[in-house]
């Protein structure tokens, strides 16, 4: 069956002909078949080098043998219980142990975490309101998208006030005309979708400060920056969040988001508490997201982080070195070139799968040469746009 085969097919049967806005491209995605190491072979018989890696989770590329077979033996265990698992203790633990976060509570995905984070931090402080930095992106949760989508309630709106990045004066005013009202302070230190620029310190650190003394919590978004220290970006910036939340790498290739923080701010979820805030999932901490996720952590210790960050780096002062404009920091490199559907497809055709938007995610299969042959695909790139 060729590509356009597949697609009419999908046309039939889902809106647009495919599932996950975040990763469709005009006039339509090639379709994987398999992935082994860095390498995706799609239904044409391409391989390319996998920089995209589901979005940043995959941090053991694909089909990593010891994930595999941990992941099978869970399988075989029975995938999922009406019971809790000793497989998220466990998992838990192993949080606690890098990010020195107490207390976790796991999902699905980023997006239920988000939700989560900020539901936990609204009943912790009784209060509505939720202050967000335009441009991060924080999964499809109404309180963090577009509040002027269609589909998102005015009412919502209402309960969210979005800021201009990295601004602390605008939060600053804010928190002295309603800092009693507002709940959390949501904050990505590298928000990939505003350009994948590491924040400032002394904005973090006004920010921390700011809403520490408006009596509201600090929520850490690390879906994507759990990769780039062992215990996330926050520990670069010394932070002490009340709340972080987490998904992609945690997984270990399974779905996953967790949210992990201070005991009395997660006890809101407690069941031995009074009126606990209900957090449900039918799938939530299965034993195969949980044993693969903890597996994979297990393989990315202190070591593995630095080497993927230097390889990071090394990509991107090359890239920089030859004039492309590149941001990001260690393992996650963002193209900031123009035309960035016309930049994927020559990336695609030159053997290198990236995200839309032109992140590069590496993972710890890949070699000096594979780094060597994802920048000369975008130096190819860029001058085939040229
Ligand atoms: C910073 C951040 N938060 C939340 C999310 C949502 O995660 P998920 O796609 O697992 O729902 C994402 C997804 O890319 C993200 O980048």
């Amino acid at each position: 069956m060729t590509v356009a085969e597949l697609r009419d097919r999908a046309r039939r049967v889902m809106p647009g002909g495919n599932t996950r806005s975040t990763l469709f491209v005009p006039p339509h995605p090639p379709y994987a078949v398999s992935g082994a190491g860095c390498v995706v072979t799609d239904a044409t018989g391409h391989r390319v080098v996998d920089c995209n890696n589901n979005y940043t989770a995959l941090i053991h590329g694909h089909a990593h043998p010891e994930l595999v077979a941990v992941a099978t033996e869970a399988v075989a265990a029975g995938s999922a219980f009406g019971l809790p698992t000793e497989s998220e203790v466990v998992c838990a633990e192993l949080l606690r142990e890098r990010t020195g976060l107490p207390s976790w509570r796991f999902c699905n995905s980023g997006t239920e975490a988000v939700m989560m984070a900020l539901r936990g931090a609204r009943a912790a402080t009784g209060r509505d309101l939720v202050v967000r930095f335009a441009g991060s992106y924080h999964g499809t949760y109404d309180a963090v998208v577009d509040p002027a989508a269609p589909g998102v309630p005015g009412s919502v709106a209402d309960s969210v006030v979005t800021l201009p990045q990295g601004d602390a004066g605008a939060l600053a005013d804010l928190l002295r005309s309603r800092g009693s009202e507002v709940a959390a302070v949501l904050l990505d230190l590298m928000p990939n979708r505003a350009g994948l620029r590491p924040a400032d310190p002394a904005f973090v650190e006004q920010a921390a400060d700011l809403t520490r003394r408006a009596g509201a919590l600090l929520v850490v978004d690390e879906v994507i920056t759990l990769r780039l220290e062992v215990g996330g970006l926050h520990t670069r910036y010394g932070l002490e969040p009340d709340l972080v939340t987490v998904g992609k790498v945690v997984g270990g290739g399974f779905p996953v988001g967790g949210v992990g923080g201070r005991a009395e701010v997660l006890d809101s979820f407690s069941p031995l508490t009074d009126g606990p805030v209900s957090w449900g999932g039918t799938f939530s901490a299965n034993p195969v997201t949980m044993r693969t996720g903890t597996a994979a952590l297990r393989l990315f210790g202190a070591a593995e982080v630095a080497a993927l960050n230097a390889r990071g780096d090394r990509l991107r002062g090359e890239l920089a070195g030859r004039g492309v404009p590149v941001s990001g920091s260690g393992s996650l490199v963002r193209l900031l070139l123009p035309d960035p559907g016309a930049t994927w497809w020559r990336l695609y055709e030159r053997g290198v799968l990236a995200g839309t938007n032109g992140l590069l995610a590496l993972s710890t299969p890949m070699t000096d040469d594979d780094v060597d042959a994802v920048r000369d695909a975008v130096l190819s790139a860029v001058e085939g746009a040229a």
